[in-house]
């Protein structure tokens, strides 16, 4: 047997976050870095079965090849016996989840830092989703965080690198290896939930063209096979389409800032009547229309009002869920539908348990995500084929999608502003700051602005009871506005702010303004709360979206 035993010693700083562990590519190169961490996981999960299946891939990124040689080689050492990994390396985590719920796999491993810079510089993570297809919770993380603290030991299988560029099955010692087209099931997957023909009879109309933007990361290979190929898009849709290890030297994130080239085309002369991207790992999505960008909160709202129009969901909504800071324009469609409506915090994770328990069909953050149940993440392409299909039905173009819905529901003006890489203690003190005047500020008026309440967000989870303290401070005013204060969780370097911004207004037409001017007296107040230029020491912050 080729099976060697390497002694090792632990890395103090292997606690997975809530998107796995990500950290620099550096770190992730050490000897023994990668390694330590996997095996962790082998030794968290159950003895692995005849029956059980692994899933490897990940969204490209510079060292996704490597880490795939080591983590396949240590999988056959630890007595997997059939492992999938995607061609190329590549799968998308909405696809990966995919996969894991059609194979009933019991564990399967992406390799992302999400919508992190990639290269020899940027991030590298390591992911894992277990048999719902989701985010292993937080029990599992820790239990592997454990393990990694105290490992002594881990085993690899030696042989030659495996090719996993042609679609193959491979014999290794007792472990059966294929390497699997991950796009063709996810498009298969796919044409199960949206009316195909109605987007196709849209495409061939000649009347309408849309431009979708891979960032050269993982979704390239993705939207090309459906947009194009499936959807008779024409060949000029997708832009960036080639994954490419350092994402083209761009931050792969789909949002006004670094997918402004689209959002130029989208804004600028002649432009094409939809655009939409997503990022590294193919789970977030941008929505544009002509002169338009859809946020990603009304991008929920807009789906929860519509979802029973499209194939895979004539039942319509059980319930719908978004996270904290998410705009509250959803909660409008739900309480008109007379369905339940849950504020979770931030993080994915918190909607698998209501998937699960099927009390919610879709859910969304802010962070341009949203998602239903046909999966545990959320997902990028999935929510660019739903406008697809919803204009398809409609017949009308984006703008006129989100009057009529405005005129409808009222209007939430959104923002979110980023202090990126603040110094960390000063983001704490910014935040006790904040938390020390909780208690004598509600009924306080802030010029037109009475302030209602606002607290400390805490979460309990109506499916297992578990509490989730300090999610982020909330402050709630009487016109329905509202401020909101946290600190990233996943960011590598110092602390990032992010200030959520919201004003609603029945009238959609009261404001002729852009978004930032009206939301300028929010701003204000948020200043005047927090003191963020004191604390950070930025005169403005580093991202607006
Ligand atoms: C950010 C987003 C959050 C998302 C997470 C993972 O987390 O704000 O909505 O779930 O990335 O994609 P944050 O950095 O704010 O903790
Ligand atoms: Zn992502």
């Amino acid at each position: 047997m080729n099976i060697r035993h390497i002694t090792t010693s632990p890395f103090s700083d292997q606690k997975p976050g809530t998107s796995g562990l990500r950290k620099k590519v550096q770190i992730f190169q050490q000897p023994h870095y990668l390694e330590n961490f996997i095996q962790s996981l082998f030794d968290t999960l159950p003895e692995p079965t005849q029956a059980d299946i692994l899933i490897i891939g990940g969204d490209g990124r510079y060292y996704n090849r490597q880490a795939i040689q080591i983590i396949l080689k240590m999988a056959i050492a630890n007595g997997f016996h059939h492992i999938l990994i995607g061609q190329h390396g590549l799968v998308s985590t909405p696809a990966m989840s995919a996969q894991i719920r059609k194979y009933q796999a019991l564990c399967g491993i992406i390799l992302s830092a999400s919508h992190n810079p990639g290269g020899p510089d940027g991030d590298f993570g390591v992911k894992f989703n277990l048999r719902n297809g989701g985010p292993a919770p937080e029990k599992f993380t820790d239990a592997v965080y454990e393990a990694a603290c105290t490992i002594k030991e881990y085993c690899l299988f030696e042989c030659d690198d495996i090719d996993i560029d042609s679609l193959a099955e491979i014999q290794i010692n007792e472990t059966h290896i294929e390497i699997i087209d991950t796009v063709s099931n996810y498009a298969d997957f796919m044409q199960h939930l949206f009316d195909f023909d109605a987007i196709r009879a849209l495409f061939k109309s000649g009347r309408f063209h849309m431009l979708f933007d891979a960032m050269h990361a993982v979704t390239g290979p993705y939207a090309k096979e459906l947009l194009q190929r499936r959807l008779g898009a024409t060949e000029d849709t997708v832009l960036n389409a080639i994954p490419e290890e350092d994402f083209g030297g761009g931050h792969p994130d789909p949002n006004l800032l670094h997918a402004h080239k689209l959002v130029a085309r989208l804004f600028g002369a002649n432009p094409p009547d939809f655009g939409a991207a997503s990022d590294g790992d193919g789970d977030r999505n941008m929505i544009l229309g002509r002169h338009i960008f859809v946020t990603p909160s009304d991008s929920l709202a807009v789906m929860a009002a519509n979802i029973h129009h499209l194939p895979g969901y004539r039942a319509g909504l059980a319930g719908v869920a978004r996270s904290m800071p998410t705009s509250r324009a959803v909660d409008k469609v739900a309480e008109a539908l007379g369905v339940e409506c849950y504020e979770t915090p931030t993080g994915w994770k918190f909607f698998g348990n209501l998937l699960d328990a099927h009390k919610i069909t879709l859910c969304g953050e802010e962070s341009f995500g949203n998602g239903s149940d046909h999966i545990r993440e959320k997902d990028g392409l999935w929510a660019v084929l739903f406008w697809l299909n919803l204009i398809a039905l409609r017949q009308q173009p984006v703008r006129e999608i989100m009057r009529e819905h405005w005129r409808r529901f009222g209007r939430h003006y959104y923002s979110r502003h980023d202090y990126e890489e603040v110094d960390s203690h000063a983001a704490e003190s910014l935040m006790t700051h904040l938390r020390e005047q909780l208690d004598s500020l509600p009924g306080r008026h802030f010029g037109d602005y009475q302030l209602q309440s606002c607290d400390d967000f805490c979460y309990t989870d109506p499916v297992d009871n578990s509490i989730s303290e300090h999610q982020g401070l909330r402050f709630l005013f009487a016109d329905g506005s509202r401020i909101v204060f946290r600190l990233s969780g996943t960011g590598t370097r110092g602390a990032t702010l992010r200030v959520y911004l919201e004003r609603y207004e029945l009238d959609p037409e009261k404001h002729q303004l852009d978004t930032q001017q009206t939301l300028a007296p929010l701003i204000q107040i948020a200043e005047d709360l927090a003191r963020i230029q004191h604390f950070t020491c930025r005169e403005k912050p580093s991202v607006i979206t």
